[in-house]
């Protein structure tokens, strides 16, 4: 059973991110390969980075309080999946930042990406994985969009994310390839 981390991306007051996230979780409910766990970016409230050291001079330490707790947090994580808002073509700024102030707990795991707005977050997800490869973690190929007519039916009508069958489909597909990469780099990753 792999411990994967829920990324909730955003954090303003109305966030479609929520409605991702349930999505995600009710999906895999049933799966006894992975356990979710929900690390909510709003009650994380990280600093904007302010380490004296960039993280691989400092070895990964985070003097902030709230920086350590996260870097602490994500230790215990085998792999992410990621809600991903889109804000201006790019990832909204509270996850950015969250990468910033963490490096160890990010380092040799699988993160998949579950993207919604226009493009189904495609943009944003983009940039995501270059963040993340420089954080030598291994972005999962397949993804979810959740894009156009579909974003805005759940997003304006209320419709639940689980009645769409393509959806559900590639979340499945991305579970599924989640959970080969978190298997496959748990043992590398324990052996040193
Ligand atoms: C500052 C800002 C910029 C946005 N830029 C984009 C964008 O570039 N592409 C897009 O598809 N949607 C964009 N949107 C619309 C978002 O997709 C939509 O508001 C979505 O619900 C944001 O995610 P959130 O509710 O989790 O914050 C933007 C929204 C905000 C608030």
């Amino acid at each position: 059973m792999l411990n994967i981390g829920l990324i909730v991306g955003s954090t303003r007051p109305e966030r479609f991110s929520d409605k991702a996230a349930q999505w995600v979780e009710d999906t895999a409910a049933d799966r006894s390969d992975l356990k979710l766990t929900r690390l909510d970016l709003r009650e994380a409230d990280l600093p904007f980075f302010q380490e004296d050291l960039p993280p691989l001079m400092s070895g990964g330490k985070f003097e902030h309080p709230k920086a350590a707790a996260w870097e602490e947090r994500l230790s215990a994580f085998d792999g992410f999946i990621a809600t991903v808002a889109e804000y201006n073509y790019g990832p909204a700024g509270v996850m950015k930042n969250a990468f910033d102030n963490a490096l160890n707990g990010w380092t040799r795991k699988p993160i998949a990406f579950v993207g919604y707005g226009g493009v189904g977050g495609a943009r944003a997800i983009q940039a995501l994985r270059v963040t993340t490869s420089g954080l030598r973690m291994v972005p999962i190929g397949p993804e979810v969009n959740i894009a156009a007519d579909t974003f805005m039916a759940a997003l304006t009508q209320g419709k639940p994310l689980g009645g769409f069958d393509h959806l559900n489909a590639a979340l499945g597909t991305l579970l599924n390839e989640t959970v080969w990469w978190g298997n496959a780099l748990k043992p590398a990753r324990n052996a040193g």
